[in-house]
């Protein structure tokens, strides 16, 4: 059997650098309530006009990832691409980004899993280049959430927390070595499903009877989240799948060198940091610049990481991530 490893890594964020101030100045909120309770100080935003989109800062994450990677477009043979923000409806980005790169007609699959998204979109990739079937495949998250949250003071408790952004990885077949993806751990509790979630548009809540059914007040095609039930939950399930994922390699703790975890919030990163005695050294955040960017935080992250030097060969990476559905899950990686 194959196995894969990750060959090339790119992220894009819009220049728009928007703070907490500023957004104090759209809603009842302060830098003092949002950096205590999240840790975040800015995020970026698409601005009207500057041609971004999910696609397109899918599309600039992933030419840097494949530059990286010293691949072509056509060098791809799968595209997978998992946002909670597409462009359309339907179809998903992924085949967006299979036009907007000029790539041949290959498949090109849409991941639905929110913050859990980039590691359910890794593990589908790992699984294809293990079985054979495909030789390299781009995986992508991207996220513009600026265009559908709620910036009066009504929906400041999920509207501080996210911004835009994308992050790519080509994930090639390892050809000599054991190093790579080890393994991958994916989990799922729909009874959870309306904690965090963005009721409509959809084919049970369509768009004129909302309109016509809501008071203003009260709009579900806003994203809604009830945070405490988000992060006592979050904190559990992120320990469990990293020390699920350490028993099925048979390693320790101690034996992570960098561990990036969903940015969700720096509370709950440094909450999981704390539980598992990991040190400042064995953990990365950048949620304190970019916000939650939810499907593109990993990729982001990991990106940066390895560009500051911070992730070595033969390292044990370890990503995971827990987030809407519930859906979590960790991958492990030898780099
Ligand atoms: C969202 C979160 C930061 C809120 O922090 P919290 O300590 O739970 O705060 P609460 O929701 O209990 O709200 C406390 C008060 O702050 C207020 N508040 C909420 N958002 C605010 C904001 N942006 N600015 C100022 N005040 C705010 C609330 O209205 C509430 O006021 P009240 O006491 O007068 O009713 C926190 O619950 C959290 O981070 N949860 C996890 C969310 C997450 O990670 N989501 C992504 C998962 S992938």
């Amino acid at each position: 059997m194959y196995t894969s490893k990750i060959t090339g890594l790119g992220y894009y964020v819009p220049e728009n650098v928007v703070t907490n101030d500023d957004l104090s100045k759209l809603m009842d909120t302060n830098d003092a309530w949002i950096q205590e309770r999240t840790g975040i100080k800015e995020r970026r935003h698409i601005k009207k006009g500057d041609g971004n989109s999910t696609s397109v800062m899918g599309v600039k994450a992933a030419t840097i990832a494949l530059d990286r990677a010293k691949l072509l477009p056509n060098d791809i043979d799968m595209i997978v691409f998992a946002t909670l923000s597409p462009d359309m409806y339907f179809p998903g980005g992924g085949v967006e980004v299979q036009e907007m790169m000029g790539m041949r007609t290959i498949p090109a699959l849409d991941v639905r899993n929110q913050c859990s998204g980039f590691i359910y979109g890794l593990s589908v990739a790992d699984q294809f280049i293990k079985t054979g079937m495909y030789k390299n495949v781009l995986v992508i998250g991207s996220e513009n959430h600026s265009g559908g949250l709620d910036f009066t003071t009504r929906g400041r408790n999920v509207s501080v927390i996210f911004g835009d952004g994308a992050g790519a990885a080509v994930l090639s077949r390892n050809e000599e070595g054991s190093n790579g993806i080890l393994s991958t751990h994916l989990h799922s509790e729909g009874a959870h499903k309306n904690e965090l979630a963005l009721q409509g548009p959809s084919t049970a809540h369509w768009v004129p009877e909302i309109i016509a059914e809501n008071p203003q007040e009260n709009i579900p095609y806003y994203p809604v989240m009830n945070g405490q039930f988000v992060f006592k939950h979050a904190i559990v399930r992120f320990a469990e799948v990293i020390q699920e994922g350490l028993d099925a390699n048979n390693l320790e703790v101690k034996d992570i060198d960098m561990l990036i975890p969903h940015q969700a919030n720096l509370r709950i990163s440094q909450f999981i940091q704390h539980k598992l005695k990991l040190t400042d050294d064995q953990v990365f955040n950048n949620i304190q610049k970019y916000g939650n960017t939810t499907a593109a935080s990993i990729p982001i992250a990991l990106t940066e990481a390895w560009e500051q030097g911070k992730i070595k060969e033969g390292d044990v990476v370890v990503l995971a991530a827990f987030g809407s559905g519930f859906t979590w899950g960790s991958a492990i990686i030898r780099w």
